[in-house]
């Protein structure tokens, strides 16, 4: 079965959906595992958050036990298909290597004579990890002859790269077509389990916090999540555009998007008529600038200054958001409810994380700047699950379908076919 979305493909059984890398023997086989190793870097390549890295470790420790040997691969930033050095992914390998305690090569490139050469010559065990793979213009635009190649560094080829399954580049859709074996693997796993969890069939009251600066980006997820959720919560800069759709003045400063306030409106009258309980702030965090060194102020939204902008949900908004949260039995969560990078306009978000961690539910959060928030209020751990996905999290919030789960689908499905007309 084919829906390209992969909650369907965690349920269902093994004969009906795509397998994972603990339902083939991969003993003394060679393993191309895709896995999202974009991480951020400081300006002198220091790596400021490891989470990426550590997300994949279940799968390659696994591999590794199993005999298999780890050829491992990703992209960093956005190179643009040439070569740029300070987009290197040699401080993973450094990194990857003193988490695993074992020597994790580094491949000059991913693919060509001398990555080939290098792979011939690994054993069961060993790690290898290849460079950026968008320092090739085939990755981004799924070139078929830059997918074989990758493909035929393996004889098993293993997505583990959620963040990236909204991305349809060579790496995790074309090199299913050439690749014998795909599978999944182990963080691809947890991050459709727990959506699916979170979105199908929830434990209600199911309540959908969406935060973040720009309407625009989370418009579609919101629509979505109105067939879904039982409450909707918004903050961040995008709640002023629902502000200003029911005629509030929220400042000439103001972040809004003007040409979605006709649509906010009708996400508003939708929820009314579908039941959905739909919060947006009732107080604000207003600055003269934005900047760390701003005036600030607590108003009202119905009293917003002229020519100060909002910059954060106020201390009734976290009330009220916190009374709406209490009786949650599954809370999902993208995006910040202010400026949250500058300490001034970081309240709402903190208060936020320390809410939902309170909550006696299961809780989900996805999406960049959110899970930023959550470890730096250092309650990670009273999370059920932070998604290492920011643009793929939120396709799945709007309800579309990830080309990388769609391509291990069709994979699948091609092979049950041979299967079935050679016997
Ligand atoms: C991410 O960090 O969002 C993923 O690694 C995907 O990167 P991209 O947005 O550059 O495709
Ligand atoms: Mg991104």
């Amino acid at each position: 079965m084919v829906d390209g979305f992969g909650l369907m493909s965690v349920m269902a059984a093994p004969e009906e959906r795509f397998p994972y890398i603990n339902e083939v023997d991969i003993n003394g086989k060679k393993l191309l595992i895709r896995a999202d190793l974009n991480v951020p870097y400081d300006d002198n390549q220091n790596i400021t958050d490891d989470t990426r890295i550590r997300g994949i470790l279940p799968t390659v420790n696994y591999a590794l036990d199993e005999g298999a040997s780890v050829i491992l691969c990703s992209h960093m930033g956005r190179p643009k298909g040439e070569a740029v050095p300070r987009l290197s992914l040699e401080p993973v390998a450094r990194r990857m290597s003193r988490l695993l305690k074992k020597d994790v090569l580094m491949a000059p490139d991913c693919i060509g004579p001398e990555v080939k050469k290098m792979v011939d010559q690994m054993k069961p065990g060993d790690i290898l990890l290849l460079e950026n793979l968008r320092f090739h213009p085939g990755e981004e635009m799924n070139d078929d002859d830059f997918a074989k190649e990758l493909a035929e560094l393996a004889d098993i080829y293993v997505n583990d790269a959620f963040a990236v399954a909204h991305r349809a580049h060579a790496s995790v859709v074309g090199v299913t077509k050439f690749a014998p074996v795909c599978v999944a693997g182990f963080l691809m796993k947890n991050e459709l389990m727990y959506f699916h969890r979170a979105m199908e069939n929830p434990a209600r009251p199911l309540v959908a916090i969406i935060g973040g600066a720009k309407i625009s980006s989370k418009i579609s997820a919101i629509e979505n999540l109105l067939g879904i959720a039982d409450k909707i919560i918004i903050g961040g800069a995008m709640a002023n555009t629902f502000l200003k759709a029911i005629y509030y003045d929220i400042g000439s400063k103001s972040l809004v998007e003007d040409e979605l306030v006709e649509r906010a409106r009708s996400i508003m009258r939708k929820a009314r008529r579908n039941g959905v309980k739909f919060y947006i702030p009732v107080d604000c965090v207003v600055a003269d600038r934005f900047d760390p060194k701003a005036e600030t102020k607590i108003t009202t939204v119905q009293e917003v200054p002229e020519d100060w902008m909002i910059t954060d949900i106020g201390p009734a908004t976290s009330s009220l958001f916190a009374e709406a949260l209490a009786n949650a039995k599954t809370i999902i969560w993208n995006g910040p409810m202010g400026a949250f990078e500058i300490d001034a306009f970081s309240r709402g978000t903190s208060l936020m994380v320390n809410t939902i961690a309170n909550t006696y539910s299961l809780t989900i959060v996805g999406g960049g700047d959110t899970d930023v928030a959550v470890h730096k209020a250092g309650e990670s751990s009273r999370f059920t699950y932070i998604s290492t996905g920011g643009g793929a999290f939120l396709k799945l919030l709007e309800g579309g379908t990830l080309p990388a789960i769609g391509a291990l689908e069709e994979h699948a499905r091609r092979k049950r076919e041979e299967q079935e007309s050679a016997t």
